[in-house]
């Protein structure tokens, strides 16, 4: 996939409104993401993320401002845009009643691809589903469901992957277990947009994070940078207590299939 200027950030956003009727979701946003990188754009439940997304991937219009992906204008160049991207929603396109191997290989098929088994295999295989690859989506978990949708969507090697809330919904465990194939993505040299309210998953994968809040980019920045905003609290003495997340993975195992040990003090 070649783009209009490879050299030019993977997503340039410059200034966008949306509206609905009077509801105004964007009120001029601006960022850019470079390529290669993970993006996280946060925001609270109805901030606009959902609606940012449709306008980068085209399904929606924009009131005002330009966004280019992959160096083409989103209005202009809508199925270039198409071409240079995938989407992967909160309703994950699997189809129950295939197996995981035959999910890939119809995406395949009907992309129009040579060597859709190969294209498969090579897939399972990356996403640690190869064992589970004979068996139908309906006995997947959580997890493995939403890597094959991710692997799904990596049919055809897009340049830029759009995630909407790709852990929303899952357990702790299936979370983590999808945060390192994000990152093998970007360090392949995929550039990943990607939404979530969880600032723990931020934390953990994004190059840059940008909060949308009231319709603007209200902060972006690195989280090095983000933590400066705000001064190191000083404390004489702290006993640190495990988080809900620390207990439930210490019980469960993490995936890796250790289980964690923890004095107790
Ligand atoms: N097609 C539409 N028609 C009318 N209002 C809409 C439409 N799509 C979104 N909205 C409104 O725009 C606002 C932003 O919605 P959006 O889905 O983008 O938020 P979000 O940040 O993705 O939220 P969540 O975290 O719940 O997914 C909400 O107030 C929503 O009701
Ligand atoms: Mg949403």
């Amino acid at each position: 996939m070649t783009s209009a200027a490879p050299d030019t950030p993977a997503i340039r956003v410059h200034g966008i409104k949306k509206a609905f009727k009077d509801v105004h979701v964007l009120r001029g946003v601006d960022f850019e993401v470079t390529r290669g990188s993970i993006f996280a754009l946060l925001g609270s439940n109805g901030a606009g993320k959902t609606t940012l997304i449709r306008i980068l991937s085209t399904l929606l219009a924009l009131d005002a401002g330009t966004v280019t992906v992959n160096g083409f204008d989103v209005a202009m160049d809508a199925d270039k845009v198409r071409e240079s991207i995938s989407l992967t929603g909160q309703f994950a396109a699997v189809d129950d009643v295939l197996t995981g191997r035959e999910n890939l290989v119809l995406v395949a098929k009907l992309r129009h691809l040579s060597a859709p088994s190969t294209i498969a295999e090579d897939l399972l295989a990356r996403f640690a589903l190869t064992e589970a690859g004979n068996r139908a989506a309906s006995t997947y978990s959580g997890g493995m469901r939403r890597r094959l949708d991710i692997a799904m969507s990596l049919i055809g090697d897009p340049p830029i992957i759009f995630l909407d809330e790709p852990t929303t919904g899952l357990d702790p465990q299936a979370r983590i277990e999808v945060w390192p194939v994000v990152r093998k993505l970007a360090d392949q040299g995929t550039t990943v947009l990607l939404t979530t309210q969880h600032l723990d998953e931020a934390e953990h994968l994004a190059d840059r994070i940008a909060i949308l809040h009231e319709g603007v980019i209200v902060q972006n920045g690195t989280l090095a940078e983000l933590k400066k905003l705000l001064p190191a609290v000083e404390v004489e003495y702290v006993e640190k207590q495990p988080s809900l997340e620390d207990v439930f993975l210490a019980l469960v195992g993490d995936s890796r299939g250790e289980t964690i040990q923890r004095k107790a003090s």
